[in-house]
């Protein structure tokens, strides 16, 4: 809701609300963003004076904003919008270099309009169209500001999904004036806040090491997000939270932002000498300029606002609510996704028609879905060196075309998925040889190559068309079904050919990163439309793109080349920040894991990988059969359990290096246990998906080291109806005695010798059974006190009641609600 009073606008929804207020000079002055403030559709004056900071004398040392308001020093103003040059020095909203070479501007209010609208927005085709209900679109306030002497219009549009208690914001600039502009920012969103005691909470890391957290404080000098890579990055998500040290997952204010965006971004945040904190997301700044001629407009990308009182968990709630409901689209957006193997790990380049088909074979025959060919199908793609930029198959490795592949992989009941990467280009490929003009670099300089591959030159148009119309007919003869659309490099010697060619300024280079984005987003739009049933699979080198704007275009996103469960489940635990499973692949992989060399359970990999869009991706033919078997079983129950895992609503419990245990939890400071002594035991991951109506749910459990003598455990699930019983489960397990080594003597009636024939052979027909956990609970029991799990072997204790939960363990719960509250469990 959206209401206009006293000079103020009050954006609300259920959980927040927005204030921000015309001032006497014409600027915007930010009041509130935070909670939401019962009846702030009918605040009073005194009620809105009581937020806006009261100016009576001009402080020392700083700039008057003009004689009629000296008292107004603007880089004390807690503003919507800010530029530089009449007083406010902090970093800025906008800049612009003026027809005159001056950069200072003054844009203030002309008029405003509230209306029901979907954004139509201009350059940008990844932007939030409404998703839902026509009769239920977002409200949309526009705010037109001027700066008269620059003939420039400034729009500031904010959206205010009520679904989600999401705002999103935006900012057009439009030359009106008769000479051109240099725009050297345009950001989407600024936050000034009325407080100095936030963090800076950010996702930060490399390739197979994506969505580390961190927080800093704000306190001091300027914290910066940001990425340089010409995508989103995997050094840097765009999605941030704002919230004082002592937020836990629980409780406590934070203020959350992501970008609708996949290029080069920026996020700060500083405190000026007054206690004001400011907030800042869009384009980085850094290295980009625009060119805005007379009538030209610019448009900002959209960020995603969202605050909550409730914790982490209050941000990952509208967070992944938003996504689902309005960046996710097209059919596949709300689909039961279908499980799949994948070749890449399974035969890296070294692939041809006989090892995919029986590969596909082994995946059908456990029940998979679908059958990706990742890398190496393309003539002289041997290795990473050749062949980016020709996308015509190798007949030597496929005979038959990827018609005739895609023919009998289908023929055997499978989907058929294929691997691209449109945005490259090697230099040893027809293309380079034909259109060096179409590439990223600059003439006369040596280039620098990531992974032996050169930058498409997507500003260009024609390479945008080029590349639609090959894609289309690689989808088309392969008959596709779903595509993996790689980008495995980031960005260096940035310099497009094509923007040279239109105009010789040379500052006009700044606008080739964010060129190319527009480029990529149009070369999706097209393929998207064009083949509305492929399930589309972003990637980049794993999670170096993984952002809203690549989610507007693909549902899902391959989140990290590291496919190694440990490391995954922090991966993935970042990610769940602001993102929902629904938006991260995870695959299944052999052992010792080809990015870790670490040995996982296949128990323990497939635990993990449930929790985000499950796959394999593994070489299935080499599996022993009890492999297979184990495996055809995981997809079982995955399928049984999607719906909930893949739609439902993840929770985090207990995480490893968490700021705060959660009230209620058991659960020890980072790097300790109950005792104190072993650092590094003790980290467990505790997670729960539940399904939208709260009558399913799944849990996990894992264990990165075990400590000695520590059978007790809890698990804790959450977000349960507390007023349901459920029927608690876990799987039937069985151990291979083996795990236990010569402890088998204390137990056999004869010497064993650990690894003999006689050891293998009794292992063969000698399971020790696993523990049950069959029971029926109240929701409210098993979230308050939680379930206290059969104990874990502690160095004694060999039965069918014992828990064998040792270093790298998982566990897996089943929770169900029964009807008949008296159902009777075996507890
Ligand atoms: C990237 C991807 C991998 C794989 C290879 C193929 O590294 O992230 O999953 O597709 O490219 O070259």
């Amino acid at each position: 809701m959206i209401t206009f009073r006293h000079n103020a606008w009050i954006l609300g929804t259920p959980e927040t609300t927005y204030i921000f207020r015309k001032t006497k000079t014409g600027h915007l002055e930010h009041l509130y963003y935070g909670p939401a403030i019962a009846h702030a559709e009918s605040l009073s004056k005194d009620d809105l004076a009581a937020m806006s900071v009261r100016r009576v004398f001009p402080a020392g040392n700083m700039i008057s904003y003009d004689a009629d308001h000296s008292a107004v020093t603007l880089e004390n103003v807690n503003l919507e919008m800010s530029s530089r040059g009449k007083g406010d020095i902090r970093e800025p909203f906008l800049e612009i270099v003026n027809a005159d070479g001056s950069r200072t501007s003054d844009f203030l209010f002309d008029s405003a309009e509230i209306s029901e609208s979907a954004p139509d927005l201009l350059t940008i085709p990844c932007s939030v169209p409404w998703q839902g209900d026509p009769e239920k679109a977002p409200d949309h306030l526009k705010i037109v500001l001027k700066d008269a002497a620059a003939r420039l219009k400034l729009e500031l549009h904010y959206y205010v999904y009520e679904d989600c208690d999401v705002i999103t914001r935006t900012a057009r600039l439009i030359n009106e004036g008769e000479s051109n502009v240099t725009i050297l920012r345009l950001m989407s969103a600024q936050l000034d806040l009325e407080r100095a005691d936030l963090q800076m909470t950010a996702f930060r890391g490399a390739w197979v090491r994506e969505m580390a957290r961190f927080s800093v404080p704000v306190s001091g000098p300027k914290v910066v997000n940001a990425s340089a890579c010409g995508t989103s990055s995997n050094r840097a998500n765009p999605f941030v939270m704002l919230h004082p040290a002592q937020t836990s997952e629980d409780a406590g204010f934070a203020a959350a932002c992501n970008l609708v965006y996949s290029g080069n971004h920026w996020e700060s945040a500083e405190v000026n000498a007054f206690g004001q904190t400011r907030f800042l997301a869009g384009i980085n700044p850094e290295g980009f300029s625009w060119q805005l001629r007379p009538q030209e407009t610019f448009e900002a990308p959209e960020a995603v606002l969202t605050c909550t009182d409730s914790g982490f968990h209050g941000i990952s709630r509208h967070m992944h609510a938003f996504v689902r409901r309005h960046i996710q689209r097209g059919k596949w957006a709300d689909e039961i996704r279908p499980i799949l193997l994948n070749s890449w790990e399974a035969c890296y380049f070294k692939i041809n028609e006989s090892t995919l088909l029986r590969l596909a074979k082994a995946a059908k025959d456990s029940g998979i879905e679908l059958f990706v060919m990742d890398d190496g199908w393309f003539l002289n793609r041997n290795d990473d060196r050749h062949a980016l930029g020709d996308w015509t198959v190798d007949r030597k490795k496929l005979p038959g075309g990827l018609s005739g592949l895609s023919d009998k992989i289908h023929g055997m009941g499978l989907k058929f998925g294929i691997w691209i990467e449109p945005e490259m280009v090697n230099v040893e490929s027809n293309l380079y040889r034909t259109h060096p003009e179409w590439v990223m670099q600059i003439p006369g300089r040596e280039h620098s190559e990531g992974r032996t591959q050169r930058v498409l030159d997507f500003a260009n148009p024609a390479v945008v068309d080029y590349m639609t119309e090959r894609m289309s007919s690689v989808f088309r003869e392969g008959r596709v079904d779903y595509v993996k659309w790689d980008m495995n490099r980031i960005f260096s010697d940035v310099f497009s050919p094509y923007v040279a060619s239109l105009d010789t300024d040379p500052i006009r280079q700044g606008e080739t990163a964010h060129r190319y984005m527009i480029g990529v987003y149009r070369l999706a739009k097209n393929l998207t439309e064009a083949f509305p049933s492929v399930l589309f699979e972003g990637c980049a080198s794993g999670g170096n793109r993984f952002d809203l704007g690549m989610l507007c275009c693909f549902p899902q996103i391959w989140g990290s080349d590291n496919t190694d469960a440990i490391s995954r489940s922090y991966i993935q635990e970042g990610y769940s920040y602001g993102y929902p499973m629904s938006a991260f692949t995870s695959h299944i992989s052999a052992v010792p894991n080809h990015q870790t060399l670490r040995v996982t359970s296949l128990a323990t990999r497939f635990a993990v990988s449930a929790f985000g869009i499950s796959g394999y991706e593994l070489n299935l033919i080499d599996m022993p059969p009890y492999v297979r078997d184990a495996v055809t079983k995981q997809v079982e129950l995955y399928k049984i359990w999607r719906e909930v895992l893949q739609k439902g609503e993840f929770y985090r419990g207990r995480i490893p290096g968490a700021d705060s245990v959660s009230v209620g939890q058991s659960g020890y400071p980072e790097g300790l246990d109950a005792s104190g002594l072993y650092p590094g035991s003790g980290r467990i991951h505790e997670w729960t998906c539940v399904s939208r109506d709260r009558r399913y749910a799944v849990g996990l459990l894992l264990q990165e080291m075990v400590t000695p003598n520590s059978p007790f455990e809890s698990y804790f699930p959450r977000g349960l109806d507390p007023n349901l019983r459920y029927k608690f489960t876990n799987l039937d397990k069985s151990y291979d005695i083996r795990k236990f080594g010569d402890l088998i003597n204390t137990q056999a009636p004869v010497h064993v010798r650990q690894d003999s024939l006689l050891h293998r052979t009794i292992a063969r027909f000698v399971k020790m059974p696993g523990e049950k956990e069959n029971h029926v609970l109240l929701g409210s029991v098993l979230m308050k006190a939680g379930i206290r799990l059969s104990p874990a072997f502690a160095g004694t204790g060999y039965s069918d009641g014992v828990r064998k939960f040792q270093d790298y363990a998982a566990r897996l719960y089943f929770m169900e609600a029964v009807d008949s509250p008296e159902e009777e469990s075996d507890s």
